[in-house]
Parts: C-alpha cells; sequence; structure tokens
C-alpha cells in the first residue's frame, strides 16, 4: 500500500455537504441575480418566447401579477429590455425614448408596485433603429460615433428621468459611458443612477434567441465593428480600463460562462468595483437543451455555471435562471 504523505491528503476538508459549502469565497445569493424582463408594446401581452424556454414578452398591464410572486420569492433587481412591435423604427432609434414606449412605462409601473425592486434597463439603439444596428450610421453604412454616442447618452436620460436606478449601455460605442455619466450628471442624476457599462461585450454566437425575443437582428452585415473578437483578451482588458476611467460604477462580461477568464481578469482590473456578468440568451438555450438531451441534470448544470462565475470573480449575475435560482437558494 502507498504510503500517503500528510501533504498529500486534501478530501477530509470537504467530504461532508457542510464543508464542502466552505470552500467558496463566497456563496450564490438571491440578490446576485438580475432579471431580464422584455417588455413589448401591447399593453396585455403574455406571449411565449419559443427559443428561450420559459420566457415571455410582457405587456406593461401584466407586469404586477408576473413580478410579485418574484418579489415575494426575494427578486431584488430586474433589467428591462424594449420589445417595440408596433411603433415606427427610424435610422436615429426614436422610439427608444418615447414616453409612450414600453420601458418608460415599465419602469414607471414597476416603481410604483414595488418600491424595494432595483429596476435597471438596457439602454441600446437596435430594437428601435430600421437597420438593426446599435448606433447611428454613415451613407456607407459605417457607424457615426459622435451623433451615436449622443443618442445613447439621451436614451439613458430619458430612462433615468423615469425612475430607472441604473442604465447599462450594450452598444458597445466607443466612449458612450463618459458621455452618459456627463449628462447624466448635468441633469442632475449624477448621485441617484447607476451606470453599468456592457464593458466587455463579444461579437458572439450565443445572443441569437435574445435578437428573435427582440426582433433587433441587425438588417444587414454583423456587428463585428463593434462587438470584441471572441479571442481579443486584450481589448477586453483595454475597454474594461477605458470604461472605468469613463466613470463606469458596474463593470459586465458579456456572454459569461466561455469568458471566465475574462471575468476573472475583470475583477483583478476594477477590483474596487462591483463585476457583472450575463448568461445570454444562447448559453440559457444551450444548458436547457443539454438537460433535455440527457447530458446533465438542469439544476445541477444550473448551479454549475452560475457558481463558476462567481469563482471567476463576479458580484452579480444576469440570468434568465433568476426565477429558478429564486426557488433554490
Ligand atoms: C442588444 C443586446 C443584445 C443582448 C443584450 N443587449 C444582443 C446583441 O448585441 O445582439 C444579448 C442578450 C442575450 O442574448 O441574452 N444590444
Ligand atoms: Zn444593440
Amino acid at each position: 500500500m502507498a504510503s500517503l504523505d500528510i501533504s498529500s491528503i486534501l478530501q477530509g476538508g470537504y467530504q461532508h455537504p457542510v464543508s464542502r459549502s466552505w470552500q467558496g469565497k463566497r456563496g450564490l445569493s438571491k440578490s446576485m441575480f438580475m432579471y431580464p424582463i422584455f417588455i413589448t408594446d401591447d399593453p396585455d401581452a403574455s406571449t411565449i418566447i419559443q427559443t428561450l424556454p420559459g420566457q415571455r414578452r410582457w405587456g406593461v398591464n401584466k407586469l404586477k401579477d408576473f413580478i410579485g410572486p418574484l418579489v415575494k420569492k426575494g427578486l431584488q433587481s430586474v433589467i428591462l429590455f424594449g420589445v417595440p412591435l408596433n411603433c415606427i423604427k427610424d435610422a436615429r432609434g426614436s422610439p427608444g425614448d418615447d414616453e409612450n414606449g414600453p420601458v418608460i412605462q415599465a419602469i414607471k409601473v414597476l416603481r410604483h408596485n414595488f418600491p424595494e425592486l432595483y429596476i435597471a434597463c438596457d439602454v441600446c439603439l437596435c430594437e428601435y433603429t430600421d437597420h438593426g444596428h446599435c448606433g447611428l450610421l454613415n451613407a456607407d453604412g459605417t457607424i457615426d460615433i459622435g451623433p451615436s454616442v449622443d443618442r445613447i447618452a439621451d436614451v439613458a436620460v430619458a430612462y433615468a428621468k423615469a425612475g430607472a436606478h441604473c442604465v447599462a449601455p450594450s452598444d458597445m460605442m466607443d466612449g458612450r459611458i463618459k458621455a452618459i455619466k456627463r449628462k447624466l450628471i448635468d441633469n442632475g442624476f449624477g448621485n441617484k443612477v447607476t451606470l453599468m457599462s456592457y464593458s466587455a461585450k463579444f461579437a458572439s454566437s450565443l445572443y441569437g434567441p435574445f435578437r428573435d425575443a427582440a426582433g433587433s437582428a441587425p438588417s444587414f452585415g454583423n456587428r463585428k465593428c463593434y462587438q470584441l473578437p471572441p479571442i481579443a483578451k486584450g481589448l477586453a482588458r483595454r475597454a474594461i480600463l477605458r470604461d472605468v476611467g469613463e466613470g463606469a460604477d458596474i463593470i459586465m462580461v458579456k456572454p459569461a460562462l466561455p469568458y471566465l477568464d475574462i471575468i476573472a481578469d475583470a475583477a483583478q482590473l476594477a477590483q474596487d468595483h462591483p463585476i457583472a456578468c450575463y448568461q445570454v440568451s444562447g448559453e440559457f438555450a444551450m444548458i436547457h437543451a443539454g438537460a433535455a438531451a440527457g447530458v446533465y441534470d438542469l439544476k445541477t448544470m444550473a448551479f454549475e455555471s452560475a457558481e463558476s462565475m462567481v469563482r471567476a470573480g463576479c458580484t452579480l449575475i444576469l440570468s434568465y435562471f433568476t426565477p429558478e435560482f429564486l426557488d433554490w437558494l
């Protein structure tokens, strides 16, 4: 029999479920989960999204009954995405800050009914532009950066005025964090609204179900001139540092599971900021598909994926599994 050195033995330290629970620096908690919600402009909508198991497009009249039970279970934060289906889209994404648009209406309904709930809003133009890109375009189809950033900052301020606690630009336009922060401050929201930057957002195959759900696929071309190449660790690090310097309050990495090294980099580069990651639509759909195919148990895999994100260094997870985790935790 092999004689084992004292220094060889680790298993005694985690053989019990309780001692296993002590092995992480931090465990999962309900407040770590932010729930992405799709708000559409039919006020009575409750429309199943085929590609996102269990998720729907909601109308503002349905929000109270939908969110109420989740708040009772411990839901602390949501992030809203507008899905305008009946509006007239144009080159500058005008419906994005329409007072009567679904996001601004939803902020007010949620603030009124759930005073403790933290309400973040995704800020982007792609759901509202006729070309489906996240910024404004030059005649040749390239991004017109100055006007894009100004327009995105205006939309962010409109959501702040409506009562959002957090604005989260997902467009990846250069300089938008600085522009949004400046405009928030100039409009009196500097000390009232969090700026969460999708700092390291990669051009990923994992956004497909979201683009179906939100109707935000570009009508031509792709997003590779503003979203980061998947191989780009250095660019991601530069984008994180830039956004810290431009005034971001929270740094986000997106998608999450294939980019755990970037989450770890963010936790090191922005060590005094909360670090968020977005377990995106395709990751969620993939976990469901794998479970349906018998590859693993859904709950076990949901935990494993979320725990890997926390281990990598995030403090906040945007996830479509949020309602399940409220039951599981
Ligand atoms: C739009 C936006 C996207 C997501 C969040 N905001 C899609 C994209 O950039 O194409 C993806 C979210 C998800 O897949 O769950 N700017
Ligand atoms: Zn966009």
